[in-house]
């Protein structure tokens, strides 16, 4: 049996609706989240036009593992992460081979499952302090409130709180400007970053103030000369290259540094919004977590050996970040490649939505209900390993996934057996906003008693 030669890229399937010029730039601009998820029935793989250019879409979970494990060797980071460059410079998920790989081997040990105990109990204690500071009655903006703990809470696992008071700060009106204007840039023509539009005025004001904040944190810690805390600034300041015996540059480090506080809290803060939201809005789900939370920890904080024993819980975190996932994700073709029957020439842009392949129905069955349930063993079984990736896979998955794990558990059994949060009456339901999560936009609950 001869094997069919791959067609020429010009013949992948196109996403209906291309307008000339612009192609399909003004449907990912007005609803990203709905044109990424409607993909899926144009093809396994799609070309979509940003303006001229074209960029190659794998809907399904069969190709997205082929370009982020099986082909991953081809690819490096693609135009995406190119646009964010001048928040997070070279960091660990924008940098590519030989660097990449020096990198993730200096920072992996800050993410070792020994180390997670010791951010364990600093997650719960402050997950008691956000408890304790709620009244009955009270009437808080929930997406706010956690971020500012998520914030705080990776500042003092990572940075042994060096960042101080003023970077919590600027890290948490910042980033949500930056947030906010990142997809659009990523879609848009590169020639419109310049113009001196309201966008790229807040995006390049809110990347100014954050780089200015963390050389400031860099210059303080490295005057005070304490480099020999285990805590992940000190480890990149005095970090030495195994050949050459050269340091990371003041540049490096602030990049590092960007990128974790960039792709360490909204992603966690996001997923706990969303579980509050969702269970406000399934009351049955969430006493099946009181009653699971009074059962293993009881009147006691949280501890790491409690996180895997709450498995409950685990089922409703993993239906949240499947319902609301990370966003879009790009590589580009270093070389030419086979891809769903195709070939992509060097060069090209490829991307997947971890979002939109976790709603494929053909995987999921009625894909935008929220069924904790689907997460049970025998149900699970049914899944390939492929379809469910909220952490991306091969060398490029996510250096936090335990951590942002332990923290979302620690923080849900902390909160819940205390507190019943319920959406403040005749305020709208969040809306899913597209950032580098499907991030809701406001969450404003009333606390109640349990
Ligand atoms: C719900 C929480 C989170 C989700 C859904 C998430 C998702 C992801 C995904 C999908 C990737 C792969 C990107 C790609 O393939 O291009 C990634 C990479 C990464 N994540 Fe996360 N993440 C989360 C939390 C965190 C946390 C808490 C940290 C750090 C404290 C973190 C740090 C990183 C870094 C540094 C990378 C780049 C890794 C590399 O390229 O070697 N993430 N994340």
């Amino acid at each position: 049996m001869t094997a069919t030669a791959p067609a020429p890229a010009r013949s992948v399937p196109r996403a209906p609706g291309a307008v000339p010029l612009i192609g399909h730039t003004l449907k990912l601009w007005r609803d990203p989240l709905g044109f990424l998820t409607s993909l899926r029935r144009s093809g396994e793989l799609v070309r979509v036009q940003l303006g001229t250019m074209p960029v190659y879409v794998a809907t399904s979970a069969r190709l997205v593992r082929e370009v982020t494990v099986t082909q991953a060797r081809y690819f490096e980071k693609g135009r995406l992460f190119d646009r964010v460059r001048p928040l997070v410079g070279n960091g660990l998920a924008n940098s590519n081979g030989d660097t990449h790989r020096t990198h993730r081997r200096l920072m992996q040990p800050m993410f070792h499952q020994q180390r997670l105990g010791g951010y364990a109990a600093i997650m719960s204690n402050r997950a008691e302090a956000l408890a304790d500071s709620w009244t009955a009655g009270q009437e808080i903006a929930l997406e706010e409130a956690i971020s500012e703990y998520t914030i705080e809470t990776l500042a003092e696992t990572m940075f042994s709180a060096d960042l101080g008071r003023p970077a919590v700060e600027a890290v948490r009106r910042n980033f949500p400007v930056i947030l906010k204007n990142m997809l659009i840039r990523a879609a848009s023509p590169r020639f419109l970053d310049r113009l001196p539009i309201r966008p790229n005025r807040e995006f390049d004001a809110a990347t100014a103030r954050m780089r200015e904040v963390i050389d400031d944190v860099i210059a303080g810690t490295r005057r005070s000369g304490r480099l020999d805390r285990p805590d992940l600034l000190s480890v990149l300041l005095s970090a030495r290259d195994a050949d050459t015996g050269e340091a990371l540059t003041d540049v490096e480090v602030r990049d590092q540094i960007m990128t974790i506080l960039f792709a360490g809290t909204e992603t966690t803060a996001s997923t706990l919004s969303w579980a509050f939201h969702e269970l406000a809005r399934h009351p049955e789900v969430e006493r099946q977590l009181v009653a699971e939370i009074e059962e293993v920890v009881g009147d006691r904080p949280v501890t790491m050996e409690d996180v895997p024993r709450l498995a409950a819980i685990r089922r409703v975190l993993d239906e949240v970040i499947r319902l609301y996932g990370v966003t879009l994700l790009m590589r580009r073709a270093t070389a030419e490649v086979d891809l769903g029957g195709f070939t992509i020439p060097a060069g090209a842009e490829v991307a997947f939505s971890l979002y939109a392949l976790h709603r494929d129905p053909e995987l999921y069955e009625e894909p935008d209900r929220f069924d904790p349930d689907r997460w049970l063993p025998e149900r699970r079984a049914a899944l390939g390993r492929e379809d469910f990736v909220p952490f991306g896979a091969g060398n490029r998955k996510c250096i936090g996934d335990a951590f942002s794990w332990t923290e979302a558990t620690i923080v849900l059994a902390t909160v819940l057996r205390r507190w019943r949060l319920r959406p403040q009456p005749g305020q709208p339901s969040p809306k899913a906003a597209a950032s580098a999560m499907a991030h809701p936009d406001r969450v404003p609950m009333t606390v109640l008693p349990r």
